[in-house]
């Protein structure tokens, strides 16, 4: 844990709000307290903030000023170096762990996979935070308001991910006790031996993601524990980051697609923040489209707003059609179903601010079978960093829109990698083996017959011969 008291000028917490959504509501409350939902009207809130009283760079190039004082671990994070575009909290208080050092890769070799011009394609590799996944921008953030409002505990439901990323910060800054909420069988291991070894206390509840959500709130109301998952807008607003580390690298160029895969859809509704703000600021002068990405196992945002044309409409969300989906999801016993555990989520807590999102990027939302995830997952890992598999519903998902034509092969495309390459090797090792065996179990439970892109491994008879003759064939 790193807290930074070395920079003289702090950017002060009462020109930051917190705003509810709705703009029929529009209530504000200040930022000492943490809410999750408005008091008065139940909608999600912003983390909003009084522009023309705070100092905004005029460009985004003057952000580049900030790479010669990287010494200063507030200005070394990939996070904090955008202060000034997430002002709720002075710079005194920061708590960081070195977040946010990811790149964004181009690559040909997933872009011809994809359909791309050579040149178009690039990804955006979260894998590289500290705690394996895009999580830590937003949880930096989180842990700094709840370290501001004296938090002693904080917790999350998880697929894995948030808990990793909550327990790390919790282990490296001491500051508060983690407590993790997950579905009993629903988190891989790689995940959980991470929340184990930060010390998270971890709560296997009977049950999946979506049951484990709804606990934690009543838990967190009841016990007056800080929360962490992305109805916390504080949270979000470490999160905007991510788009602004893409326009950095792109030389603060404006993509023309940002695809990315949806879950709890927090990273997109971030997203969708960011940009509304770089344009109100002035700092952009157009806006990328949006596209996200659903697993065909958990595919509500794609039912709503694709077949029952749910959209934001300036605040006005006809919510009689998401009613009765949740009902009939309810009725029939409906759960969320893909190897792609991180996004097996039917029941998204920021569908509002998503299609919010989807409104002013004017976006599309697809899904992708779990055959497809697992194939775009083995091309990542051939000709990119790697990937999880729900990061890979990205790259799918960009596939299945070049091929409708809604994406030109021209077009500047980023998709997001949201999580590493070793959370999920089961699977990743299942695609690639030999032993039938272990490739219906599974993945040919859900839905995956082939593996076309398969680097398999060769056996050999332990002859030095044999080893060496394999080795000319093969290489
Ligand atoms: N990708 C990865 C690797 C994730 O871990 C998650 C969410 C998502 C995508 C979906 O992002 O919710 O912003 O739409 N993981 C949560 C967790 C649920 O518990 O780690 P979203």
């Amino acid at each position: 844990m790193i807290q930074s008291t070395k920079e003289k000028s702090s950017i002060k917490t009462d020109m930051a709000f917190q705003r509810c959504i709705n703009p029929d509501c529009g209530a504000t409350y200040d930022p000492s307290q943490l809410h999750t939902s408005c008091p008065k009207c139940g909608n999600l809130l912003d983390v909003a903030y009084e522009w023309d009283r705070l100092e905004v760079p005029t460009k985004l190039s003057d952000f580049e000023a900030r790479w010669s004082e990287r010494t200063n671990p507030v200005r070394f994070s990939g996070v904090w170096r955008f202060h000034e575009l997430l002002p709720f909290v002075p710079q005194s208080e920061i708590v960081t762990v070195g977040e946010g050092q990811t790149l964004l890769q181009q690559t040909d070799a997933v872009g011809s996979f994809v359909g791309m011009d050579a040149g178009k394609l690039h990804l955006q590799y979260e894998g590289m935070n500290p705690s394996g996944s895009f999580k830590d921008n937003g949880m930096c953030a989180a842990i700094t308001h709840a370290k501001l409002l004296g938090a002693k505990r904080a917790a999350c439901a998880s697929t894995g991910n948030t808990s990793a990323s909550l327990a790390l910060y919790c282990s490296a800054t001491r500051l508060m006790k983690a407590i993790i909420f997950i579905g009993s069988g629903k988190i891989s291991y790689g995940k959980l031996s991470q929340a184990l070894d930060y010390g998270a206390l971890t709560v296997q509840i009977a049950g999946d993601f979506d049951d484990a959500m709804i606990r934690v709130r009543e838990v967190a109301e009841q016990l007056g524990i800080y929360l962490v998952n992305s109805v916390n807008p504080f949270r979000l607003e470490g999160q905007k980051t991510i788009m602004f580390r893409v326009l950095e690298a792109l030389r603060w160029e404006v993509p023309d697609w940002i695809v990315v895969p949806g879950g709890n859809l927090g990273n997109s509704s971030a997203f969708g923040k960011a940009f509304m703000e770089l344009k109100e600021l002035g700092l952009i002068d157009r806006v990328p489209r949006l596209a996200i990405i659903n697993a065909a196992g958990a595919d509500t945002l794609y039912e709503l707003h694709e077949r029952r044309g749910v959209r934001w409409n300036g605040g006005n969300v006809n919510l009689d059609p998401i009613r009765e989906y949740m009902d009939y999801m309810d009725q029939n016993g409906i759960k969320a179903d893909t190897l792609a555990s991180a996004i097996e989520i039917n029941r998204p807590v920021n569908l509002k601010k998503c299609l919010r999102a989807l409104e002013f990027c004017d976006g599309v939302v697809r899904q992708v079978s779990d055959q497809e995830i697992m194939d775009a997952k083995a091309t990542v890992g051939a000709g990119g960093f790697g990937c999880e598999p729900a990061s890979a519903a990205s790259v799918a998902g960009a596939k299945v829109l070049r091929r409708e034509g809604v994406i030109a092969p021209s077009d500047r495309v980023v998709c997001i990698l949201t999580g590493h390459e070793l959370k999920d090797p089961t699977a990743t090792v299942a695609y690639h083996t030999t032993d039938q065996e272990l490739f219906n179990n599974t993945l040919g439970s859900r839905g995956v017959n082939k593996a076309s892109y398969a680097n398999k491994a060769i056996a050999v008879p332990n002859e030095l011969t044999d080893i060496i003759k394999a080795i000319q064939l093969y290489a």
